[in-house]
């Protein structure tokens, strides 16, 4: 038997131990979020956390979970868009979309332990994170609006928001 929480709400599972978080999250709890790629922790498309940390919950069994609060994509932004989410959107980040939910996941966690992440900080904690659509320079620059807490301007420079709220009627 084991318990744990799903996006703050109580679970139990009671077959076999051994199934992957990705099949439960999907198949059981129906939240379609979280994607699978590769099956064998190779792509990160399947990324959420477990506590503070990004794992991969394709390769991670149930049987580790006991205790454990899990969070996936859908329970990112439960209490409104997560500062990433909107950087995410002004961005226009996606193109296919298949690997964002787990990029946006594992940036989140990057964020959690690094609020204010460099260059070599992205990018090791984002090496893992395959994107066939090559969307990388849009995900840095999300990652690192996120970080500053600024919007883009039209010229995709970060400008600070409080400067844009006072530029509107
Ligand atoms: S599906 Fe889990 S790492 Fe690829
Ligand atoms: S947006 Fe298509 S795989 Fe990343």
């Amino acid at each position: 038997m084991i318990d744990f929480l799903v996006n703050g709400i109580q679970r139990r599972f009671e077959r076999d131990p051994q199934t992957p978080l990705l099949w439960y999250l999907r198949d059981e709890v129906g939240l379609m979020g979280t994607r699978f790629g590769c099956g064998a922790g190779l792509c990160g498309c399947c990324t959420v956390h477990v506590g503070k940390d990004a794992v991969r919950s394709c390769v991670t069994p149930l049987a580790s979970l006991n205790g454990a609060s899990v969070t996936t994509i859908e329970g990112l932004g439960a209490k409104g868009l997560h500062p990433l989410q909107v950087a995410w959107i002004e961005h226009a980040v996606p193109q296919c979309g298949y690997c964002q939910s787990g990029q946006i996941m594992q940036a989140a966690a990057l964020l959690a332990s690094k609020p204010q992440p460099t260059d070599a900080d992205i990018d090791d904690a984002m090496a893992g994170n395959l994107c066939r659509c090559g969307t990388y320079p849009r995900i840095r620059a999300a990652i690192k609006q996120a970080a500053s807490g600024k919007k883009p301007d039209a010229a995709g420079k970060a400008t600070p928001a409080a400067t844009e709220a006072k530029a509107r009627p």
